[in-house]
């Protein structure tokens, strides 16, 4: 009898359910038609009308294609160890020959190999259009890995750290409808925050969950230079406001993206150009406290001020699938 417990259907709102299984269908498809639909990014009115049931609902999506992509289906060597390396998947981020390759059969990098071990930040350079934001979206398991072979921690909490193994930022981060404390435990619930927080601090801080967490959250606003917005609420962490895409500015929703990162405090940060809309010395600022927490980044940038907070550079140099990896000096 199948264990419905590892059915990640089951543990679906019902809106997700309906629209879940087309994408795995597309995922999975070897029809290219439906693979460049499958990475064509939803509209925000598909993610407002499907997905805003539940917290959950992106992550939810994603252990499902997380879960066609290990079924074998099309992108069976993506979990399997890398040959260079004998490290456990779960501090290691390992593309060993892989050839990243767009939905349209354009080869960006050949077979690309790189280990990115815990400490060890990779900077991703090269023109516009050369594949940055590629090597990251066949990382995230949105394009399958046809040749090579791909190591990566798993995304759900890591309980030696008790943060998440790895954490992907857009360059707009996607904001949801609720409030501001919503923004920043996204894609969490609030109770699956409160659990989480308790986990980074033991069981005794349980009794008050909520000011607890509310106090955490109100020192990540100030991290990334946001407490304003929370005056602007009336200091409220319950104010409702719907139309966070329309009141803040790309600064202020990167900012969020990165509140994001330091409330999930994952092990590898997969940052695509996502700080690129702030200012150079709010940007230094954010990746020093990436640093400070023990995120091992792995960035897609055009700015040379990023340089030293990364020790290996990978250049894509034509978008023909050369490319070039060399350790930063410190
Ligand atoms: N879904 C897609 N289908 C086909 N081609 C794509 C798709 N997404 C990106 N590409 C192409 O892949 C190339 C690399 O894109 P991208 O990785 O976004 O570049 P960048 O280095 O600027 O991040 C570009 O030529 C782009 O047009
Ligand atoms: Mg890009």
């Amino acid at each position: 009898m199948e264990d419905e417990s590892l059915n990640p259907l089951r543990r679906m709102s019902s809106r997700t359910r309906k629209v879940a299984p087309k994408m795995v269908a597309a995922l999975t498809s070897s029809d290219n038609r439906t693979q460049v639909w499958l990475s064509l990014p939803l509209s925000r009115h598909t993610f407002d009308f499907e997905l805003s049931g539940g917290v959950n609902r992106i992550f939810e999506l994603e252990e499902l294609l997380d879960a066609a992509a290990q079924s074998g289906v099309s992108a069976s060597d993506a979990i399997l160890p890398s040959k260079s390396s004998n490290r456990r998947s779960e501090d290691v981020i390992s593309f060993y020959k892989v050839d990243v390759i767009t939905p349209a059969q354009k080869l960006l990098a050949r077979k690309l190999t790189c280990d990115i071990v815990s400490g060890k930040s990779l900077l991703v350079t090269g023109p516009n259009g050369s594949g940055k934001s590629s090597v990251f979206r066949a990382l995230r398991g949105l394009w399958p890995i046809v040749s090579g072979r791909l190591t990566k921690p798993s995304q759900s909490i890591n309980e030696a750290r008790s943060g998440c193994g790895i954490f992907y930022v857009p360059q707009r981060p996607y904001t949801c409808l609720g409030t501001l404390r919503d923004q920043i435990i996204y894609p969490l619930s609030r109770e699956e925050a409160e659990i989480r927080l308790s986990q980074f601090h033991g069981s005794d801080q349980r009794s008050d969950d909520s000011t607890h967490l509310d106090m955490h959250l109100k020192t990540i606003l100030e991290n990334v230079r946001l407490n304003y917005l929370l005056e602007r609420e009336g200091g409220s962490w319950d104010a409702n406001n719907n139309n966070w895409e329309d009141v803040l500015s790309l600064g202020e929703q990167q900012r969020l993206g990165m509140a994001r990162l330091f409330f999930q405090k994952p092990l590898f940060g997969i940052l695509d150009e996502c700080t690129n809309a702030t200012s150079v010395d709010v940007e230094e600022h954010l990746y020093r406290l990436a640093a400070d927490m023990g995120i091992t980044v792995v960035t897609s940038s055009q700015r040379p001020a990023l340089i030293p907070f990364h020790t290996l550079e990978l250049r894509l140099i034509d978008g023909e699938g050369n490319w070039k990896l060399r350790l930063i000096k410190q």
